[in-house]
């Protein structure tokens, strides 16, 4: 039996009648830029996080700029980033005129610890940015011990939580990402930034459209960086949901566990307190090399996400870190992401543990 490495398209399924009427309605109503689709999704995602404020913008990357713009980072300014994540989590960091400085991760959780952060502190250091990865969720309220604002990377983790707290809730922001294949998944690009603070969300609102308020003046320079109507409609049929396929992923994670997948490789630790829902399910293994393409020859998807981490990527050269980064090295060199889906059941990750049994053996 194959077992693809994501699959959304079987939790869209019984939607797409309803997703449909909405697009429909949404072209016919002929409001396509900020209208009252853009408004109720910002309110229901803003309830349903348990935070003030969201800000729907283009995509994940822009709500990361105009987030730590929001936040106050500046030409000259240092923004402390992992260097095991998405390459868009630093790459967000120049436009703001600040540099991006890499620190570790723990390879165990994949997210940014308190001790990895202080390492790279300096006096310049106005902003963390810490990154839910794989839907795991960053230890940021013991990050913001350390005195710096903390900006959450939430992109991966719609519906996971911590103590209780859903992701996107914590730090002095975060942001989200609604690209196809995440969690909460839109159709075509989209993201959000959520906060609780009433200046920064007022702050996010006017860089997203041109630095204005009222589009007479312009305060600052800004961006084009609306979150669509047709795509906030979408999402508002997809966000009562959203609880449902977290669920199915967390199961997901248990059935792998179940089925012995712990006595093969070492299976993604979730960091204290946190409920992740796996929106990648990663493992780790020395001979992964070797894994990938005997998962791949049996029809198992498998992929190395972050196997080059983000300091060592050519367009990062200028700020290459002078420090060592073990962690990073560790889990860019020994991961593999395994199938996980919010449908993917008992059945499937028997196979998939055991084509990983029979690879290893
Ligand atoms: C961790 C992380 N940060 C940022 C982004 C950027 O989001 P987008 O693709 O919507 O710009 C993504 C996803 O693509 C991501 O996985």
């Amino acid at each position: 039996m194959a077992v693809p490495l994501f699959d959304n398209r079987a939790a869209l399924e019984p939607l797409l009648p309803r997703l449909r009427e909405r697009a429909g309605e949404v072209l016919a109503g002929g409001r396509y830029i900020l209208g009252p689709e853009v408004e109720a999704f910002e309110r229901e995602l803003a309830e349903y996080v348990g935070v003030r404020h969201v800000v729907g913008v283009a995509n994940g990357t822009d709500a990361l700029t105009i987030a730590l713009r929001a936040l106050g980072v500046r030409p000259g300014d240092e923004v402390v980033v992992p260097s095991f994540t998405f390459y868009a989590t630093a790459e967000a960091v120049p436009p703001t005129g600040a540099r991006p400085v890499f620190c570790d991760v723990d390879p165990d959780t994949f997210c940014v610890t308190p001790g990895t952060v202080r390492a790279a502190l300096t006096a310049r250091t106005r902003a963390v940015v810490a990154v839910d990865l794989f839907g795991n969720v960053a230890p940021t309220p013991e990050i913001e011990e350390l005195g710096v604002p903390v900006l959450v990377d939430s992109a991966q983790a719609a519906g996971s939580t911590r103590d209780g707290a859903r992701a996107g809730s914590l730090g002095a922001a975060a942001t989200l990402s609604f690209f196809p294949s995440k969690n909460l998944p839109g159709f075509g690009d989209g993201g959000a930034v959520l906060t609780d603070d009433d200046a920064l969300a007022e702050r996010a609102r006017t860089l997203r459209f041109h630095g204005s308020r009222d589009k007479v003046t312009y305060d600052e320079v800004g961006y084009n960086s609306r979150l669509d109507e047709l795509q906030a409609a979408l999402l508002r049929v997809l966000l009562p949901e959203l609880d449902s396929w977290a669920d199915g992923r967390r199961a997901a994670g248990r059935h792998y566990l179940e089925a012995g997948l712990g006595e093969l490789v070492k299976p993604p630790t979730p960091v204290e307190g946190a409920d992740p829902a796996w929106h990648l399910y990663v493992i780790r293994h020395p001979l992964v090399d070797r894994l990938g393409p005997a998962l791949e020859r049996v029809g198992i998807g498998q992929r190395a996400y972050y196997r080059t981490p983000v300091h060592r990527q050519p367009a990062m050269r200028d700020f290459a870190p002078d420090r060592e980064l073990p962690g990073t090295e560790e889990a860019a060199r020994t991961h593999l992401a395994i199938p996980m889906s919010p449908r993917l059941d008992r059945l499937n990750a028997i196979e998939v543990v055991s084509a990983i049994r029979e690879a290893r053996d």
